[in-house]
Protein backbone atom coordinates (compact mmCIF):
# COMPACT_ATOMS: atom_id res chain seq x y z
CA UNK A 1 0.00 0.00 0.00
CA UNK A 2 1.18 3.37 -1.15
CA UNK A 3 1.92 5.91 2.13
CA UNK A 4 -1.05 8.59 2.16
CA UNK A 5 -0.19 11.96 1.26
CA UNK A 6 -1.80 14.43 3.18
CA UNK A 7 -0.92 17.45 1.48
CA UNK A 8 -1.65 18.76 -1.82
CA UNK A 9 1.14 18.85 -4.52
CA UNK A 10 1.53 22.61 -5.32
CA UNK A 11 1.77 23.17 -9.38
CA UNK A 12 6.01 24.59 -9.10
CA UNK A 13 8.01 21.90 -9.91
CA UNK A 14 11.37 20.98 -8.23
CA UNK A 15 11.88 17.88 -9.21
CA UNK A 16 15.39 18.05 -9.51
CA UNK A 17 16.11 19.56 -5.71
CA UNK A 18 14.27 16.53 -4.61
CA UNK A 19 15.31 13.71 -6.41
CA UNK A 20 18.90 15.47 -5.08
CA UNK A 21 17.70 15.29 -1.52
CA UNK A 22 16.29 11.59 -2.07
CA UNK A 23 20.23 10.77 -3.50
CA UNK A 24 21.43 12.13 -0.17
CA UNK A 25 19.55 10.35 1.66
CA UNK A 26 20.32 7.19 0.28
CA UNK A 27 23.94 8.02 0.05
CA UNK A 28 23.52 8.28 4.32
CA UNK A 29 21.96 5.17 4.27
CA UNK A 30 24.33 3.69 2.27
CA UNK A 31 27.21 4.96 4.14
CA UNK A 32 29.07 3.05 6.73
CA UNK A 33 27.46 4.81 10.00
CA UNK A 34 25.71 3.75 12.91
CA UNK A 35 21.80 3.44 12.19
CA UNK A 36 21.16 6.15 14.42
CA UNK A 37 23.56 8.74 12.42
CA UNK A 38 22.33 7.61 9.34
CA UNK A 39 18.80 8.27 10.15
CA UNK A 40 19.38 11.29 11.68
CA UNK A 41 22.02 13.06 8.44
CA UNK A 42 18.75 11.45 5.95
CA UNK A 43 16.10 13.37 7.95
CA UNK A 44 18.07 16.93 7.97
CA UNK A 45 19.06 16.44 4.38
CA UNK A 46 15.39 16.16 3.65
CA UNK A 47 14.63 19.46 5.72
CA UNK A 48 17.22 21.17 4.25
CA UNK A 49 15.91 19.98 0.77
CA UNK A 50 12.46 21.18 1.43
CA UNK A 51 13.84 24.36 3.57
CA UNK A 52 11.73 23.43 6.41
CA UNK A 53 11.66 24.14 10.23
CA UNK A 54 11.83 21.13 11.18
CA UNK A 55 11.56 17.32 9.89
CA UNK A 56 10.66 14.51 12.41
CA UNK A 57 10.02 10.98 12.17
CA UNK A 58 7.31 9.94 14.86
CA UNK A 59 6.63 6.28 16.28
CA UNK A 60 3.24 5.08 16.77
CA UNK A 61 3.24 3.32 20.15
CA UNK A 62 0.66 1.96 22.05
CA UNK A 63 0.39 4.89 24.40
CA UNK A 64 0.27 7.39 21.23
CA UNK A 65 3.33 8.83 19.18
CA UNK A 66 6.87 9.21 19.99
CA UNK A 67 8.84 11.67 18.88
CA UNK A 68 11.79 9.35 17.83
CA UNK A 69 14.11 11.58 15.86
CA UNK A 70 14.03 15.20 14.84
CA UNK A 71 16.36 17.42 12.54
CA UNK A 72 16.01 21.00 12.65
CA UNK A 73 14.23 22.94 15.78
CA UNK A 74 11.90 20.00 16.64
CA UNK A 75 9.07 22.09 17.55
CA UNK A 76 5.73 19.73 16.36
CA UNK A 77 4.06 18.70 19.09
CA UNK A 78 2.26 15.22 19.60
CA UNK A 79 -0.79 16.47 19.13
CA UNK A 80 -0.15 19.00 16.77
CA UNK A 81 1.15 15.84 14.69
CA UNK A 82 -2.15 13.87 15.57
CA UNK A 83 -4.66 17.04 14.15
CA UNK A 84 -2.20 16.99 11.10
CA UNK A 85 -2.75 13.57 10.42
CA UNK A 86 -6.29 13.30 11.51
CA UNK A 87 -6.99 15.98 9.04
CA UNK A 88 -4.98 14.55 5.96
CA UNK A 89 -2.59 17.69 6.90
CA UNK A 90 -4.52 20.28 5.66
CA UNK A 91 -5.67 22.43 8.50
CA UNK A 92 -1.69 23.22 9.79
CA UNK A 93 2.13 24.04 8.77
CA UNK A 94 3.06 20.66 9.25
CA UNK A 95 3.11 18.23 6.63
CA UNK A 96 2.04 14.36 7.53
CA UNK A 97 3.09 11.40 5.48
CA UNK A 98 2.39 8.06 7.55
CA UNK A 99 4.78 5.61 7.81
CA UNK A 100 3.67 1.91 6.96
CA UNK A 101 5.35 -0.99 8.17
CA UNK A 102 4.03 -4.85 7.06
CA UNK A 103 0.71 -2.66 5.98
CA UNK A 104 0.85 -1.43 9.30
CA UNK A 105 0.79 2.26 10.47
CA UNK A 106 3.94 2.41 12.50
CA UNK A 107 4.72 6.37 12.64
CA UNK A 108 4.84 9.17 10.67
CA UNK A 109 6.98 11.86 8.87
CA UNK A 110 6.49 15.46 9.74
CA UNK A 111 7.35 18.23 7.83
CA UNK A 112 6.99 21.91 9.18
CA UNK A 113 7.56 24.36 6.65
CA UNK A 114 5.86 27.48 5.75
CA UNK A 115 4.94 27.41 2.03
CA UNK A 116 2.84 24.87 0.58
CA UNK A 117 4.65 21.36 -0.93
CA UNK A 118 5.48 20.73 -4.29
CA UNK A 119 4.14 17.64 -5.90
CA UNK A 120 7.62 16.77 -6.27
CA UNK A 121 8.42 17.71 -2.06
CA UNK A 122 5.82 15.01 -1.56
CA UNK A 123 6.91 12.25 -3.42
CA UNK A 124 10.07 12.90 -2.06
CA UNK A 125 8.20 12.73 1.65
CA UNK A 126 6.81 9.56 0.74
CA UNK A 127 10.00 7.98 -1.17
CA UNK A 128 11.92 9.03 2.52
CA UNK A 129 9.21 7.06 4.50
CA UNK A 130 8.97 4.07 2.46
CA UNK A 131 12.78 4.19 3.12
CA UNK A 132 12.40 4.74 6.76
CA UNK A 133 9.79 1.91 7.69
CA UNK A 134 11.78 -0.75 8.49
CA UNK A 135 13.67 1.49 10.54
CA UNK A 136 10.37 2.64 12.68
CA UNK A 137 8.93 -0.71 12.30
CA UNK A 138 11.88 -1.59 13.83
CA UNK A 139 11.87 0.87 16.64
CA UNK A 140 8.90 -0.11 17.44
CA UNK A 141 9.72 -3.67 17.70
CA UNK A 142 12.42 -2.84 20.25
CA UNK A 143 10.00 -0.35 22.10
CA UNK A 144 7.70 -3.41 22.81
CA UNK A 145 10.60 -4.85 23.91
CA UNK A 146 11.84 -2.54 25.96
CA UNK A 147 8.14 -2.34 27.53
CA UNK A 148 8.21 -6.24 28.00
CA UNK A 149 11.46 -5.71 29.77
CA UNK A 150 10.46 -3.15 31.99
CA UNK A 151 7.27 -5.11 32.91
CA UNK A 152 9.43 -8.53 33.25
CA UNK A 153 12.01 -6.51 35.55
CA UNK A 154 9.69 -4.70 37.46
CA UNK A 155 7.92 -8.46 38.26
CA UNK A 156 11.26 -9.76 39.34
CA UNK A 157 11.89 -6.90 41.06
CA UNK A 158 8.58 -7.75 43.22
CA UNK A 159 9.35 -11.55 43.44
CA UNK A 160 12.98 -10.63 44.85
CA UNK A 161 11.50 -8.04 47.36
CA UNK A 162 9.19 -10.83 48.13
CA UNK A 163 11.54 -13.41 48.70
CA UNK A 164 13.72 -10.96 50.69
CA UNK A 165 10.93 -10.41 52.93
CA UNK A 166 10.74 -13.96 53.40
CA UNK A 167 14.09 -14.19 54.55
CA UNK A 168 13.83 -10.79 56.77
CA UNK A 169 11.02 -12.11 58.66
CA UNK A 170 12.98 -15.30 60.01
CA UNK A 171 14.04 -14.94 63.07
CA UNK A 172 17.54 -16.56 62.11
CA UNK A 173 20.30 -14.50 60.55
CA UNK A 174 21.18 -15.91 57.21
CA UNK A 175 23.39 -15.03 54.49
CA UNK A 176 24.27 -16.69 51.30
CA UNK A 177 27.81 -16.88 49.33
CA UNK A 178 28.63 -17.64 45.90
CA UNK A 179 31.57 -19.99 45.10
CA UNK A 180 33.84 -16.78 45.01
CA UNK A 181 32.96 -16.58 49.07
CA UNK A 182 31.27 -13.22 47.86
CA UNK A 183 28.04 -12.11 50.10
CA UNK A 184 25.29 -12.26 47.72
CA UNK A 185 22.28 -12.55 50.17
CA UNK A 186 22.69 -10.65 54.39
CA UNK A 187 18.93 -10.90 55.94
CA UNK A 188 17.58 -8.40 58.36
CA UNK A 189 18.35 -10.51 61.51
CA UNK A 190 22.54 -9.96 60.36
CA UNK A 191 22.10 -6.09 60.21
CA UNK A 192 21.06 -6.33 64.20
CA UNK A 193 22.68 -6.61 67.32
CA UNK A 194 25.99 -5.72 68.85
CA UNK A 195 27.73 -7.61 65.60
CA UNK A 196 25.00 -6.61 63.36
CA UNK A 197 26.64 -5.48 59.71
CA UNK A 198 24.36 -3.54 57.38
CA UNK A 199 23.44 -4.92 54.28
CA UNK A 200 24.75 -2.18 51.95
CA UNK A 201 28.32 -3.21 53.54
CA UNK A 202 28.23 -7.11 53.75
CA UNK A 203 26.46 -7.71 50.09
CA UNK A 204 29.53 -8.19 47.39
CA UNK A 205 32.14 -8.29 50.09
CA UNK A 206 34.21 -11.73 50.48
CA UNK A 207 32.58 -13.26 53.90
CA UNK A 208 36.19 -13.48 54.82
CA UNK A 209 36.04 -9.43 54.54
CA UNK A 210 33.31 -9.16 56.94
CA UNK A 211 33.17 -11.80 59.29
CA UNK A 212 36.93 -11.12 59.85
CA UNK A 213 36.61 -11.95 63.51
CA UNK A 214 36.59 -15.70 62.35
CA UNK A 215 39.03 -17.89 61.84
CA UNK A 216 39.91 -17.13 58.26
CA UNK A 217 41.22 -21.12 57.74
CA UNK A 218 38.59 -22.74 59.61
CA UNK A 219 35.39 -20.69 57.89
CA UNK A 220 36.96 -21.26 54.47
CA UNK A 221 37.14 -25.29 55.13
CA UNK A 222 33.93 -25.06 56.59
CA UNK A 223 32.52 -23.85 52.74
CA UNK A 224 34.92 -25.55 50.62
CA UNK A 225 33.18 -28.71 52.68
CA UNK A 226 29.54 -27.94 51.56
CA UNK A 227 30.58 -26.90 48.03
CA UNK A 228 32.70 -30.16 47.50
CA UNK A 229 29.71 -32.78 49.37
CA UNK A 230 26.89 -30.86 49.08
CA UNK A 231 25.95 -32.23 51.96
CA UNK A 232 24.54 -29.77 55.29
CA UNK A 233 26.97 -28.83 57.52
CA UNK A 234 25.15 -28.71 61.13
CA UNK A 235 27.36 -27.45 64.45
CA UNK A 236 26.91 -25.75 67.60
CA UNK A 237 28.64 -22.81 68.98
CA UNK A 238 28.72 -20.47 71.95
CA UNK A 239 29.43 -16.77 71.51
CA UNK A 240 29.62 -13.89 74.03
CA UNK A 241 29.66 -11.31 71.33
CA UNK A 242 25.94 -9.92 72.46
CA UNK A 243 27.41 -9.52 75.74
CA UNK A 244 25.70 -13.14 77.80
CA UNK A 245 26.97 -16.40 76.74
CA UNK A 246 24.63 -17.44 73.86
CA UNK A 247 24.48 -21.23 72.32
CA UNK A 248 24.05 -20.91 68.28
CA UNK A 249 23.23 -23.80 65.73
CA UNK A 250 24.84 -22.92 62.59
CA UNK A 251 23.29 -24.56 59.26
CA UNK A 252 25.54 -24.38 56.24
CA UNK A 253 22.64 -25.57 53.43
CA UNK A 254 24.29 -26.43 49.69
CA UNK A 255 22.21 -24.51 46.78
CA UNK A 256 22.71 -25.23 43.21
CA UNK A 257 21.15 -22.93 40.71
CA UNK A 258 21.55 -25.59 37.85
CA UNK A 259 20.96 -28.79 38.24
CA UNK A 260 24.83 -30.50 38.92
CA UNK A 261 27.31 -28.32 40.69
CA UNK A 262 26.75 -26.46 44.51
CA UNK A 263 26.76 -22.64 43.62
CA UNK A 264 26.24 -21.17 46.41
CA UNK A 265 26.31 -21.98 50.10
CA UNK A 266 23.00 -20.46 52.33
CA UNK A 267 24.65 -19.87 55.96
CA UNK A 268 21.66 -19.72 58.76
CA UNK A 269 22.39 -18.84 62.62
CA UNK A 270 20.08 -19.50 65.14
CA UNK A 271 20.07 -19.05 68.72
CA UNK A 272 19.11 -21.90 70.53
CA UNK A 273 20.26 -20.99 74.21
CA UNK A 274 17.01 -21.78 75.46
CA UNK A 275 16.02 -24.69 73.89
CA UNK A 276 19.70 -26.20 74.77
CA UNK A 277 18.74 -25.07 78.53
CA UNK A 278 15.71 -26.85 77.97
CA UNK A 279 16.95 -29.83 76.99
CA UNK A 280 19.36 -29.75 79.34
CA UNK A 281 16.68 -29.72 82.18
CA UNK A 282 15.11 -32.27 80.76
CA UNK A 283 18.33 -34.35 80.58
CA UNK A 284 18.88 -33.53 84.19
CA UNK A 285 15.33 -34.34 85.43
CA UNK A 286 15.27 -37.63 83.41
CA UNK A 287 18.90 -38.82 85.61
CA UNK A 288 17.48 -37.61 88.10
CA UNK A 289 14.77 -39.86 88.22
CA UNK A 290 16.84 -42.72 86.94
CA UNK A 291 19.19 -42.16 89.71
CA UNK A 292 15.91 -41.73 92.27
CA UNK A 293 14.77 -45.17 91.24
CA UNK A 294 17.62 -46.77 91.28
CA UNK A 295 18.63 -44.98 94.98
CA UNK A 296 15.02 -45.94 96.48
CA UNK A 297 15.88 -49.37 95.44
CA UNK A 298 19.24 -49.63 97.18
CA UNK A 299 18.08 -47.72 100.16
CA UNK A 300 15.43 -49.81 100.57
CA UNK A 301 17.51 -52.85 100.89
CA UNK A 302 20.32 -50.95 103.25
CA UNK A 303 17.33 -50.25 105.54
CA UNK A 304 16.57 -53.54 106.60
CA UNK A 305 20.62 -54.20 107.71
CA UNK A 306 20.26 -50.70 109.09
CA UNK A 307 17.42 -51.52 111.34
CA UNK A 308 19.39 -54.89 112.43
CA UNK A 309 22.60 -52.95 113.32
CA UNK A 310 20.97 -50.07 115.17
CA UNK A 311 18.72 -53.32 116.66
CA UNK A 312 22.38 -55.05 118.04
CA UNK A 313 24.05 -52.19 119.03
CA UNK A 314 20.73 -51.45 121.27
CA UNK A 315 21.14 -55.20 122.32
CA UNK A 316 24.93 -54.78 123.11
CA UNK A 317 24.80 -51.38 125.14
CA UNK A 318 21.93 -53.55 127.42
CA UNK A 319 24.05 -56.24 128.28
CA UNK A 320 26.77 -54.09 128.70
CA UNK A 321 24.70 -52.13 131.62
CA UNK A 322 24.01 -55.32 132.57
CA UNK A 323 27.37 -57.23 133.34
CA UNK A 324 28.32 -53.60 134.80
CA UNK A 325 25.12 -53.87 137.57
CA UNK A 326 26.43 -57.49 138.13
CA UNK A 327 29.97 -56.04 138.89
CA UNK A 328 31.86 -56.79 135.77
CA UNK A 329 34.35 -53.97 134.87
CA UNK A 330 33.44 -52.23 131.21
CA UNK A 331 36.05 -49.84 130.08
CA UNK A 332 34.44 -46.46 129.26
CA UNK A 333 35.81 -46.76 125.80
CA UNK A 334 33.31 -49.80 125.22
CA UNK A 335 30.34 -47.48 125.43
CA UNK A 336 31.67 -45.00 123.46
CA UNK A 337 32.18 -47.78 120.82
CA UNK A 338 28.37 -48.46 120.87
CA UNK A 339 27.51 -43.87 121.14
CA UNK A 340 29.39 -44.03 117.49
CA UNK A 341 27.84 -46.98 116.33
CA UNK A 342 24.19 -45.79 117.37
CA UNK A 343 24.88 -41.94 115.82
CA UNK A 344 26.81 -43.08 112.76
CA UNK A 345 23.25 -45.77 112.06
CA UNK A 346 21.24 -42.76 112.77
CA UNK A 347 23.04 -40.68 110.29
CA UNK A 348 22.60 -43.56 107.33
CA UNK A 349 18.60 -43.51 108.58
CA UNK A 350 18.63 -39.87 108.11
CA UNK A 351 20.09 -40.25 104.34
CA UNK A 352 18.23 -42.57 103.77
CA UNK A 353 14.94 -41.14 104.43
CA UNK A 354 16.28 -38.01 102.71
CA UNK A 355 16.47 -40.08 99.26
CA UNK A 356 13.29 -42.05 99.87
CA UNK A 357 11.83 -38.40 99.96
CA UNK A 358 13.70 -37.45 96.63
CA UNK A 359 12.77 -40.24 94.64
CA UNK A 360 9.64 -40.92 95.88
CA UNK A 361 8.29 -37.34 96.45
CA UNK A 362 5.24 -37.18 98.00
CA UNK A 363 2.50 -35.85 96.29
CA UNK A 364 1.51 -33.44 99.23
CA UNK A 365 -1.57 -31.91 99.25
CA UNK A 366 -1.40 -28.16 97.35
CA UNK A 367 -3.55 -25.33 98.21
CA UNK A 368 -2.51 -21.39 97.91
CA UNK A 369 0.64 -20.51 99.22
CA UNK A 370 1.90 -16.85 99.61
CA UNK A 371 5.87 -16.81 99.23
CA UNK A 372 6.71 -14.22 101.40
CA UNK A 373 4.95 -16.09 104.39
CA UNK A 374 6.77 -19.14 103.51
CA UNK A 375 10.22 -16.74 103.46
CA UNK A 376 8.89 -15.56 106.82
CA UNK A 377 8.22 -18.84 108.03
CA UNK A 378 11.73 -20.06 106.81
CA UNK A 379 13.36 -17.77 108.61
CA UNK A 380 11.41 -18.27 112.08
CA UNK A 381 12.78 -21.68 111.84
CA UNK A 382 16.68 -20.52 111.27
CA UNK A 383 16.70 -18.37 114.24
CA UNK A 384 18.51 -20.64 116.19
CA UNK A 385 20.99 -21.98 113.49
CA UNK A 386 24.56 -21.42 114.55
CA UNK A 387 26.08 -20.31 111.08
CA UNK A 388 22.96 -18.07 109.50
CA UNK A 389 22.45 -16.04 112.92
CA UNK A 390 25.61 -14.14 112.63
CA UNK A 391 24.91 -13.43 108.68
CA UNK A 392 23.82 -10.06 107.17
CA UNK A 393 20.38 -10.55 106.06
CA UNK A 394 18.61 -8.41 103.43
CA UNK A 395 15.01 -8.62 102.53
CA UNK A 396 13.23 -7.59 99.91
CA UNK A 397 9.66 -8.93 99.93
CA UNK A 398 7.46 -7.45 97.38
CA UNK A 399 4.09 -6.60 99.15
CA UNK A 400 2.30 -7.68 95.88
CA UNK A 401 3.76 -10.88 95.32
CA UNK A 402 0.80 -12.94 93.18
CA UNK A 403 -0.34 -15.78 95.45
CA UNK A 404 1.29 -19.31 93.85
CA UNK A 405 -2.62 -21.30 93.96
CA UNK A 406 -1.11 -25.01 93.90
CA UNK A 407 1.77 -25.15 96.27
CA UNK A 408 2.90 -26.99 99.37
CA UNK A 409 3.94 -24.00 102.22
CA UNK A 410 5.82 -27.55 104.41
CA UNK A 411 8.07 -28.26 101.28
CA UNK A 412 8.57 -25.06 100.08
CA UNK A 413 10.12 -23.81 103.99
CA UNK A 414 12.47 -26.88 102.57
CA UNK A 415 13.72 -25.70 99.67
CA UNK A 416 15.00 -21.90 101.41
CA UNK A 417 15.94 -23.87 104.17
CA UNK A 418 18.26 -25.77 101.64
CA UNK A 419 19.21 -22.66 99.72
CA UNK A 420 19.73 -20.35 103.09
CA UNK A 421 22.35 -23.28 104.36
CA UNK A 422 24.12 -23.34 101.35
CA UNK A 423 24.27 -19.81 100.82
CA UNK A 424 25.44 -19.64 104.88
CA UNK A 425 28.16 -22.19 103.91
CA UNK A 426 29.31 -20.87 100.90
CA UNK A 427 30.00 -17.30 102.76
CA UNK A 428 32.01 -19.07 105.50
CA UNK A 429 29.47 -17.37 107.84
CA UNK A 430 30.53 -14.08 107.28
CA UNK A 431 28.65 -12.26 104.13
CA UNK A 432 25.25 -11.03 103.35
CA UNK A 433 22.44 -12.95 102.32
CA UNK A 434 20.06 -11.14 100.35
CA UNK A 435 16.45 -12.53 100.20
CA UNK A 436 14.35 -11.13 97.53
CA UNK A 437 10.49 -11.98 96.11
CA UNK A 438 8.90 -10.37 93.49
CA UNK A 439 6.35 -10.99 90.68
CA UNK A 440 7.93 -13.16 87.34
CA UNK A 441 7.41 -12.09 83.85
CA UNK A 442 4.62 -14.48 82.82
CA UNK A 443 2.00 -16.25 84.75
CA UNK A 444 3.90 -19.74 83.94
CA UNK A 445 6.83 -17.76 86.01
CA UNK A 446 4.74 -16.01 87.90
CA UNK A 447 5.96 -15.70 91.59
CA UNK A 448 9.68 -15.69 92.00
CA UNK A 449 11.92 -15.93 95.00
CA UNK A 450 15.75 -15.26 95.33
CA UNK A 451 18.32 -16.14 97.38
CA UNK A 452 21.73 -14.46 96.70
CA UNK A 453 24.94 -14.91 98.38
CA UNK A 454 28.59 -13.09 98.53
CA UNK A 455 29.69 -16.45 98.94
CA UNK A 456 32.63 -18.34 97.10
CA UNK A 457 30.78 -19.03 94.24
CA UNK A 458 30.31 -21.82 91.65
CA UNK A 459 32.65 -22.81 88.82
CA UNK A 460 30.92 -22.48 85.25
CA UNK A 461 32.11 -26.44 84.88
CA UNK A 462 30.33 -27.56 88.31
CA UNK A 463 26.74 -25.63 88.09
CA UNK A 464 25.85 -28.40 85.85
CA UNK A 465 26.24 -31.05 88.56
CA UNK A 466 25.03 -29.45 91.96
CA UNK A 467 22.14 -31.03 91.42
CA UNK A 468 23.05 -34.21 91.19
CA UNK A 469 22.49 -36.07 94.15
CA UNK A 470 25.57 -36.65 96.38
CA UNK A 471 27.11 -33.78 94.87
CA UNK A 472 28.99 -32.24 97.20
CA UNK A 473 32.23 -30.06 97.80
CA UNK A 474 31.92 -30.10 101.39
CA UNK A 475 34.22 -32.41 103.51
CA UNK A 476 32.81 -35.50 104.71
CA UNK A 477 30.21 -35.88 107.57
CA UNK A 478 28.98 -32.09 106.49
CA UNK A 479 27.17 -32.32 103.53
CA UNK A 480 25.41 -35.53 101.73
CA UNK A 481 24.63 -33.40 98.44
CA UNK A 482 21.53 -34.32 98.95
CA UNK A 483 20.12 -30.57 99.56
CA UNK A 484 19.94 -29.17 96.21
CA UNK A 485 18.98 -32.66 94.77
CA UNK A 486 15.34 -32.34 96.80
CA UNK A 487 15.02 -28.94 96.19
CA UNK A 488 15.22 -29.60 92.20
CA UNK A 489 12.41 -32.43 92.86
CA UNK A 490 9.96 -30.33 95.28
CA UNK A 491 10.15 -27.67 92.83
CA UNK A 492 9.29 -29.83 89.80
CA UNK A 493 6.59 -31.02 92.11
CA UNK A 494 5.14 -27.98 92.01
CA UNK A 495 5.71 -27.24 88.33
CA UNK A 496 8.45 -24.29 88.46
CA UNK A 497 11.70 -24.33 88.21
CA UNK A 498 15.31 -23.32 89.89
CA UNK A 499 17.69 -21.01 87.66
CA UNK A 500 21.23 -20.18 88.90
CA UNK A 501 23.52 -17.73 88.53
CA UNK A 502 27.27 -17.71 90.07
CA UNK A 503 30.26 -15.65 89.37
CA UNK A 504 33.23 -17.56 91.21
CA UNK A 505 34.53 -15.32 93.96
CA UNK A 506 31.62 -12.66 93.82
CA UNK A 507 28.77 -15.24 95.20
CA UNK A 508 25.77 -16.74 93.69
CA UNK A 509 21.94 -16.31 93.10
CA UNK A 510 19.45 -19.00 93.06
CA UNK A 511 16.06 -18.12 91.71
CA UNK A 512 13.15 -20.87 92.31
CA UNK A 513 10.20 -19.31 90.17
CA UNK A 514 6.65 -21.01 90.58
CA UNK A 515 3.68 -20.88 88.51
CA UNK A 516 0.99 -18.55 89.42
CA UNK A 517 -1.78 -19.97 87.43
CA UNK A 518 -3.76 -23.29 87.87
CA UNK A 519 -2.62 -26.33 86.39
N1 LIG B 1 25.10 -20.86 97.41
C1 LIG B 1 26.08 -21.65 96.99
N2 LIG B 1 27.31 -21.14 96.75
C2 LIG B 1 28.31 -21.93 96.33
N3 LIG B 1 28.20 -23.25 96.11
C3 LIG B 1 27.01 -23.82 96.33
C4 LIG B 1 25.89 -23.06 96.78
N4 LIG B 1 24.85 -23.90 96.89
C5 LIG B 1 25.30 -25.13 96.55
N5 LIG B 1 26.59 -25.09 96.22
C6 LIG B 1 27.42 -26.21 95.76
O1 LIG B 1 26.58 -27.26 95.38
C7 LIG B 1 26.90 -28.45 96.10
C8 LIG B 1 25.66 -29.25 96.30
O2 LIG B 1 24.76 -28.61 97.14
P1 LIG B 1 23.70 -29.45 97.92
O3 LIG B 1 22.89 -28.54 98.74
O4 LIG B 1 23.00 -30.33 96.98
O5 LIG B 1 24.59 -30.38 98.80
P2 LIG B 1 25.46 -29.98 100.07
O6 LIG B 1 25.09 -28.64 100.56
O7 LIG B 1 26.88 -30.20 99.70
O8 LIG B 1 25.01 -31.08 101.07
P3 LIG B 1 23.58 -31.19 101.82
O9 LIG B 1 22.75 -30.07 101.35
O10 LIG B 1 23.05 -32.49 101.39
O11 LIG B 1 23.90 -31.12 103.24
C9 LIG B 1 27.53 -27.90 97.35
O12 LIG B 1 28.38 -28.85 97.94
C10 LIG B 1 28.30 -26.71 96.86
O13 LIG B 1 29.50 -27.11 96.25
MG1 LIG C 1 23.09 -28.17 100.87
Amino acid sequence: MDPIVTDQPSPTSSAPRALDALAAVIAEFNADRPLETSIALALEAVRRSLDAHECSLWLHAADGLVRTWAAGEALASESAVQAALAADGAASDLCTVRVLGANRHVGALVVRVDRPLLAEDTTLLHAVANLLAPELAHAERSRQLEVEVAARTAEIDRERRFTEKIIDSMPVGLYVIDRQYRIQAWNRKRETGMQGIARDEALGRTIFDVLHRQPFEMLRREFDEVFATGRIQEYQMESTASGDQRTYRITKVPMRLGDSAVTHVITIGEDVTDWREGQQRYAQAEKLAAIGTLAAGVMHEINNPLATIAACGDGLGYRLEDLQRKGVEIGKDLFDYIEIVENEVLRCKQIVDQLLDFSRPKQLAKSPVDLNEVVEKMLFLMKHHGGFKKMNLVKELEPNLPVVPRGNAEQLVQVLMALIINATDATGGHGTITLRTRTGPTPTDGAIVEVTDTGHGIARAELSKIFEPFYTTKAPGTGTGLGLAICYGIVQDHRGRIEVDSVVGKGSTFRVLLPTVEW
